[in-house]
Formats: structure tokens, sequence, C-alpha cells
């Protein structure tokens, strides 16, 4: 069996995380993971976390089996944190995953046990993990433009790039804080999907992995909440892996929101059953903290917006410096993105030089974790990137 085995290439952003810490250049910056870093480039439990695991700790309850759906409180919780007070609580179903990621493979799991010929439409470029997750379910993968044009998305170039999707198939959409470029859509382009959906008879997946990482919360939902009034089929995977940090406690959930509400039971059986001849069920720990964080949600907010606030100083920093070193407008619209992740303008070869000149590590598509930038170090990216986009 293993001379069959294919012969792989090892993951690229883990290989250069590993070329990374072989550096033995002190100053080396590391803008390669997406985790949230703060001023003293560190990754924090946050406190209400640190709490929530002691209340957890001193109460010890049982660790006998739950229910395949997982923590059935916390999928109520993490369903009105998606949609807030709607109605539509009462036509979803949710059920607790392994991360943001488990719940994109559950869901595709879905869209291949219902319509195995739907195609898969991904933004370009889009999360390094989408496609093969998509894939891995047997789906058919096509791509749109996701670029940005006078400081919004060019969503001219999305339909053009759209327009043989047919009745059926699948647009992939990120709730907010798209990865890797930061760009989000207006609430009026958030609109002209939805229409889309409504006139092509498209049907829509919602990954939400940075809900509070943008605006606000209730501002990043706004599209999905937008979609899920308007539409009769919505499907979301969310993850608590960035907003509460839980990121190797792996908690998310998987959703679907259906006018068809006799469908519901239906729903939760299949979605169970794919879980069930995976993993049966999620683990526990992460969606118990969650829960504690979901019922004090005050404290909880304040730690979110200490980390949002601090990405957001970073991008308007690191803008300022471009306008100081009169960098091209290519490099100085990342101060408008959002979220933890920009694009940078610089081709393969830039990137390496970048690394090999400068110590400082994107990946090879020129994605960078602004969020993993300590203001110390603007000033030493903002003039390498200038140097290196002008060389
Ligand atoms: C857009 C997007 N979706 C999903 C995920 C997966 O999140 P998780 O770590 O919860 O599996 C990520 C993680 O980086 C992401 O950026």
């Amino acid at each position: 069996m293993l001379r069959k085995l294919p012969q792989l290439e090892a993951d690229p952003l883990w290989s250069l995380l590993h070329q990374f810490h072989a550096d033995q250049r002190e100053d080396k910056i590391d803008l390669l993971v997406g985790v949230y870093r703060d001023e003293s480039g560190k990754t924090p439990v946050m406190q209400v976390v640190q709490d929530a695991e002691q209340q957890l700790a001193n109460k010890a309850e049982s660790k006998a089996y739950k229910q395949l759906s997982g923590n059935t409180k916390f999928n109520d919780q993490i369903a009105q944190f998606l949609l807030g007070n709607s109605e539509k609580l009462n036509s979803q179903c949710t059920i607790q995953t392994v991360g943001g990621s488990g719940a994109l493979r559950v869901l595709a799991d879905f869209i291949s046990c219902a319509s195995p010929h739907a195609t898969i439409w991904n933004t370009d470029p889009g999360y390094i993990n989408h496609q093969p997750i998509m894939e891995a379910s047997g789906l058919k993968v096509e791509h749109f433009r996701w670029q940005q044009k006078q400081g919004e998305l060019d969503i001219n170039a999305c339909f053009a790039d759209l327009k043989d999707a047919r009745e059926g198939d699948i647009i992939l959409l990120h709730g907010c804080c798209h990865n890797p470029t930061g760009i989000d859509p207006t609430l009026g382009q958030w609109q002209a999907f939805a229409d889309f959906c409504k006139n092509k008879g498209v049907i829509a997946l919602i990954d939400m992995a940075y809900q509070g990482f943008g605006v606000n919360p209730e501002e990043d939902a706004a599209g999905l909440r937008l979609f899920i009034e308007q539409l009769d089929l919505v499907l979301v995977a969310a993850s608590c892996s960035k907003n509460m940090g839980l990121y190797c406690e792996r908690t998310g959930a998987a959703m679907i929101v259906t006018n068809d509400s006799k469908q519901l039971q239906n729903i939760r059986i299949v979605l169970e059953r794919i879980t069930r001849a995976n993993y049966s069920m999620p683990p526990e720990h992460g969606a118990a903290v969650a829960s504690l964080l979901f019922e004090q949600q005050q404290a909880w907010f304040d730690e979110l917006t200490e980390c949002r606030s601090r990405i957001n100083d970073v991008r308007k920093a690191l803008g300022s410096a471009f306008l100081e070193l009169n960098a091209p407008p290519s490099l100085q619209v990342i101060s408008q993105q959002k979220g933890m992740f920009s694009m940078l303008p610089l081709t393969a070869e830039q990137m390496i030089l970048l690394r090999e000149r400068f110590a400082i590590y994107g990946t090879a598509n020129g994605r960078i974790n602004v969020a993993g930038l300590q203001k110390s170090q603007i000033r030493t990216v903002a003039e390498a990137l200038v140097e290196v986009i002008e060389s």
C-alpha cells in the first residue's frame, strides 16, 4: 500500500513557518499564520477565556458523551450571535463542529449529498483551504475575481466571472474580513449578491470566521443577516478560533437557515449522519468555554474590541508610513481594508526578496497577517515594501 502512496509537497504555509523558525536573524518578522498577536508579539489567552476555564474546572461536570450535535446550548447561542434577534432563529438548524474548517467540511459533505453536481464559486484570491475542503467532498470549484477598485470591491469583475453560474450552484462568500484581501462588500454590494442569488437560483454559503474583527460583531454580520432575511436557503460556517482566541480548541458551528421549515428535522439528521461517520461528535471544552463567553458577553466584547482596535491602529499607522514614504497607491490601500489580512501587490519573486533581504515573512501569494505586526516594526516593514516594490 505505501508504495502507491502519492508523494506530496509539504503544506507551503507550514514550510515557510519552519523556514522562519530556522532563520537566525534577530529582527525577523513573522506575518505568516493567521493568528492575532498583541503588541508584545504574543497570542494571549483572553482573560474571559481563562476565567471561564477556571469556572469549568471548579464545576468539573461529567465527561460522558454529549449529543451528536455537540453542546446544544452553545448551538443556540452562536445561532443568535450570528443572526441577531431574527425570527429566522426559528428556521435554522445549527450543529457544533470542529472549528470553522470542520463546519466547512460538514457543509461541503452536505452539499455533496444533496446536490453532488453543484459547482462551488470561490473568490480569487481566496482562503487557502476553501478549495481543498470543497474538492475533498468531491465538489467542483470555479473562481471569480475578488479585487479592489476605487476603494471598494470591484463587483463588476465578480459578476463578469459569475456569468456561467447555474441554478443550484453555490457562491462561497466571506461574512466579513475577507481572507486574504481584507476587501469586504458594502451593504449595497451584499444586496447585489443577494439579488444575484435570487435571480439565478444560486445558494449562498457564508464563511464567518472573523465576526467582531472588522467593525463590530453586529455590523460584521450585516451582510449575512441581509441574506437570511431575503433568501430561502443559506448555509453558514462559523468559527470561534479568532474572535474568542480558541484556535486549538477547535470550536465552530455549521448552520443551515431555510424557509422550508418542514425540512429542518431531516437536515439535522443528515448533518449528524455526516459527523457520526467522521468524528462522531465534536469536543466539548471549547464549546463550554464559548458558551460562558456568550453569557458574559460584555466582558468578552471589551477584550474583542481591544484586539480589533489594535489591528485598526496598525493599519492606520502603516497607511501613514506609506504616505510619508510616498508609496504607490497599491500599497496605500492596505489602510482601507478590514480584518487580519491584506494582499501585498508583490510577485512571488518580490516576496522571496522581502524574506531574504529584510527577513519579513509573508506567504508566496503576497498575503500578510496585519495582526502579527507590532507598532515598532511598522516603519521597517513600510520602508522594505517600498524598496522591494520599486526594485
Ligand atoms: C476564511 C476562513 N475560514 C475558515 C477558517 C478556519 O478556521 P478554524 O481555525 O476555526 O478552522 C479560517 C482560518 O484561518 C479562515 O480564515
